[in-house]
């Protein structure tokens, strides 16, 4: 039997961000901020959004497609006014059902557009706001040219091309003309656009699920000197304590070398991370196991099955054997084996929402140094809203970080974000001509 302890020890040391790591991130943090807007090198993009803050007083029915990491989702949104939005229908299908290995721009957005089609209203025109949540560099509040995939998605053809003209073409091609996509926006900068529906000081949005990133409201753009929306991409921030795991990782991913940030915390990367942890905490089970066995098998444990492990409270961990068991075909786990595992999932999820924690005071502090006025902080996505601990662990984070200053931040669960923040960004574009 292995003995686990100093395997545990070293990766607790390893895995934990102190409060004083926490500063250091965040100063670097800012310092990136202060570079991208300045055209230094940093790893930050700094992408404009055309998009300021929302009055609230939005009204009208638009269509919005949320195209994410995970889902593709197509809504059908009444703007209400007054910060009020209802979902009037909507539909949702893995985004893996519109991939396969060949699969082209034309195809993709063949598929997307009749999935649209199916939801607008018709005979009549309904103006689009489109989520999606990859780099793009916006030209205008209706151009995003895509400049990379993340997330391990890799449809060919795309790189470089206006997606939003790829979705219009697309419309048109499966006869929607009456459907006319307005406005492109990342999802950060749809949970912003929405969290300012909710809480009017909101100038931080941000996602914490399959992928991660952050927007916020810069005061003093680069391009007009106005307030205006700015996509970091700060999945791609790199100035961070990396492990070996990490690293592995991160060699053997689509983009090595890129998207930093954004491997050691969100939901597509932290179940890889348990796994490939695993394999070195059981060697006996991996010399034994199997091709296609889930810890012999790349990308196999997701962060819900890291959720599963958080949420077994029984005392001699039943869940998690009945886990090891169904699902990764290991039964006769022991007590011992099964306790490590929640704890490197415990260690990993708290190691994520303090990484961000630290990034969200960075961004903060770039804003207002002294916190002199209040903000509020919209998040959306699958961590924030659904592991265990981790929206108190990205509070209590920035709390202590904030001491006297916390009382000026709050940070709220944004739910639907990107989708209504889709439909916000349209009806500001109708508004203004664009
Ligand atoms: C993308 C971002 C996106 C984030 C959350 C990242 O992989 O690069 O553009 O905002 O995922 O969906």
């Amino acid at each position: 039997m292995t003995t686990f302890s100093p395997l545990l020890t070293r990766l607790t040391n390893h895995l934990t961000i102190s409060d004083q790591q926490i500063e250091q991130i965040a100063v670097s943090f800012t310092q990136a901020i202060e570079d991208g807007l300045t055209e230094k090198s940093s790893p930050l993009k700094m992408l404009p959004s055309y998009l300021a803050k929302p009055t609230g007083q939005e009204t009208g029915i638009y269509l919005a497609l949320d195209f994410g990491g995970t889902n593709v989702r197509v809504l059908l949104i009444e703007l209400l006014g007054q910060g009020q939005s209802a979902i009037r229908v909507h539909s949702c299908q893995p985004l893996q059902d519109y991939l396969s290995p060949h699969t082209s721009a034309e195809a993709l957005f063949n598929a997307i557009a009749a999935a649209i089609g199916r939801l607008a209203p018709p005979g009549v025109v309904c103006y689009l706001g489109h989520t999606f949540s990859f780099p793009s560099r916006q030209q205008s509040i209706n151009h995003a040219v895509l400049l990379d995939w993340t997330k391990e998605i890799k449809t060919a053809g795309m790189k470089g091309r206006n997606v939003n003209q790829l979705l219009q073409e697309a419309l048109i091609r499966c006869r929607f003309p009456n459907v006319i996509p307005k406005a492109i926006l990342n999802d950060t900068t749809g949970t912003l656009l929405t969290g300012v529906f909710q809480h009017p000081s909101t100038d931080i949005g941000s996602i914490c699920g399959t992928g991660h990133n952050t927007a916020y409201l810069e005061p003093h753009s680069p391009l007009t000197g106005q307030p205006m929306i700015l996509n970091l991409e700060s999945g791609n921030f790199d100035q961070l304590p990396v492990t070996y795991y990490d690293i592995i990782l991160d060699k053997t991913s689509d983009n090595p070398g890129r998207q930093c940030l954004e491997k050691m915390v969100s939901g597509r990367y932290l179940g890889e991370l348990l796994r490939l942890i695993a394999t070195d905490l059981f060697p006996e089970i991996m010399a034994r196991a199997k091709p296609g066995q889930p810890l012999a098998t790349p990308y196999a444990l997701t962060s819900e099955d890291i959720t599963r492990l958080l949420s077994d409270h029984t005392p001699v961990l039943d869940n998690i054997s009945n886990w090891l068991n169904d699902r990764l075909q290991l039964p006769n786990s022991s007590l011992k084996q099964r306790t490590a595992l929640k704890q490197i999932a415990g260690l990993l999820i708290a190691r994520s929402a303090r990484l961000i924690a630290a990034t969200y005071l960075g961004t903060l502090r770039h804003i207002d140094p002294e916190c002199s006025s209040p903000h509020a902080i919209a998040i959306d996505g699958s961590l924030y809203e659904k592991v265990p601990g981790y929206a108190q662990t990205i509070r209590v984070a920035l709390m202590a970080a904030l001491g006297e200053q916390a009382e000026q931040v709050t940070v709220n669960l944004v739910k639907d974000g990107s989708g209504i923040g889709a439909a916000i960004a349209a009806a500001i574009a109708v508004k203004s001509g664009a």
